[in-house]
């Protein structure tokens, strides 16, 4: 399929590396197809990043069929644009169509539609170590129609922004909250797929975490609730005594790129690793035994980040010392260097497209 390309007529400047936050700088461009039953996915382009004309009655306003995905362009010092591990979310993208019966879209075509929408919002892509292009894959239904059944037609689109961290306090352990009562997703549900649906399922409690002065809720399985998932926009890490643990993946967890990432690095470097289920409970003891010494958290927004507090119920714990922990910072360190090209990619994670 060729896609068409119109340009914008606009000479915007890209905001100081230091004045990026995340999420609120929207490049010139985006990419945009869309999907009907007899012409597929179709009318590919790149036009003016613009409001959509989309129907009151479409029903991705109605029931939520909306997917969506989360990945970075970095620069490396050498000026190379970089991908890390791209195409890895688009397959994920594609699990989450399948979950909510979107239709498949082909992941060769919108990786190279991808990258041709990033060089040519380059001046986009901020430099230091740290920001970087945030890309947002994400797909929509458009059927004018208040039945509930899945739509007919679609709209898939690709926006970029350019971001600093995604805590406004960077790499300062964040504090966290274990909810006890709401749930964020269930096995059989819809965890592991990344639709819109699960994170307007996390706001209740989210925002009742920050009034009690809580950066992210960490969620328990919705059955039991008593074996810690994730948080909020990252999967979850714990090191108690020399053992790395990871809540295994259970079909209510987002399987994380980043969390593949960390376990294989994990496992290169000879950790004990462990990809097991770990209860609340588990963590509070060992913390009481003095062999809970790190807790960070791993996601493509926020990279790897050190949690400094959990609270659940009425107890406290503090983890480390207010700085980020040895682990935490091994793997972010890892991470950075090969996502901004200062270490060889021996891991054969890096996509170099321009
Ligand atoms: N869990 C949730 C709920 C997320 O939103 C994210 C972010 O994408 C992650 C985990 C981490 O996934 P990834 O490492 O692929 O960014
Ligand atoms: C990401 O880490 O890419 C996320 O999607 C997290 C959040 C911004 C939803």
């Amino acid at each position: 399929m060729e896609i068409k390309v119109t340009l914008a007529q606009t000479n915007r400047t890209r905001p100081q590396d230091s004045a990026l936050g995340f999420g609120n700088v929207f490049t010139d461009h985006m990419f945009v197809m869309d999907y009907s039953k007899d012409n597929g996915w179709h009318d590919a382009r790149i036009e003016p990043y613009a409001d959509f004309s989309v129907p009151p009655s479409a029903m991705v306003f109605h029931y939520g069929q909306a997917i969506f995905e989360g990945l970075k362009a970095y620069k490396t010092p050498d000026k190379k644009i970089c991908l890390f591990r791209a195409k890895d979310n688009f397959e994920r993208m594609n699990r989450s169509a399948k979950g909510l019966c979107i239709p498949q879209i082909d992941v060769d075509f919108v990786m190279d539609a991808m990258k041709k929408l990033i060089k040519l919002e380059e001046k986009w892509i901020p430099e230091t170590l740290g920001t970087s292009l945030y890309i947002r894959p994400t797909i929509i239904a458009t059927d004018p129609f208040l039945g509930v059944r899945a739509s007919y037609t679609y709209k898939f689109f690709i926006i970029l922004s350019s971001v600093g961290a995604y805590y406004a306090d960077g790499l300062n352990p964040v504090k966290i909250w274990v909810e006890k009562e709401h749930v964020r997703a269930i096995r059989g549900g819809m965890g592991e797929f990344k639709t819109a649906a699960n994170y307007a399922a996390s706001l209740f409690a989210s925002e009742e975490a920050k009034k009690n002065g809580y950066d992210q809720v960490l969620w328990l399985d919705g059955i039991e609730r008593k074996y810690i998932e994730e948080v909020g926009a990252m999967n979850i890490f714990l090191l108690i005594g020399d053992e790395l643990v990871t809540p295994i993946l259970n079909g209510s967890i987002l399987p994380g790129i980043t969390r593949y990432s960390v376990i294989s690095l994990a496992k290169k470097w000879g950790m004990n690793i462990s990809e097991r289920k770990i209860s609340v409970e588990e963590v509070f003891k060992a913390h009481e035994d003095g062999k809970l010494t790190e807790i960070f958290g791993s996601g493509t927004a926020a990279v790897i980040s050190p949690v400094g507090e959990i609270r659940y119920g009425d107890k406290v714990i503090s983890i480390g010392d207010g700085t980020p922990g040895e682990t935490a910072m091994k793997f972010y360190n890892a991470l950075t260097d090969i996502q901004y090209g200062k270490a060889e990619d021996t891991e054969n994670w890096l996509e170099v497209i321009g």
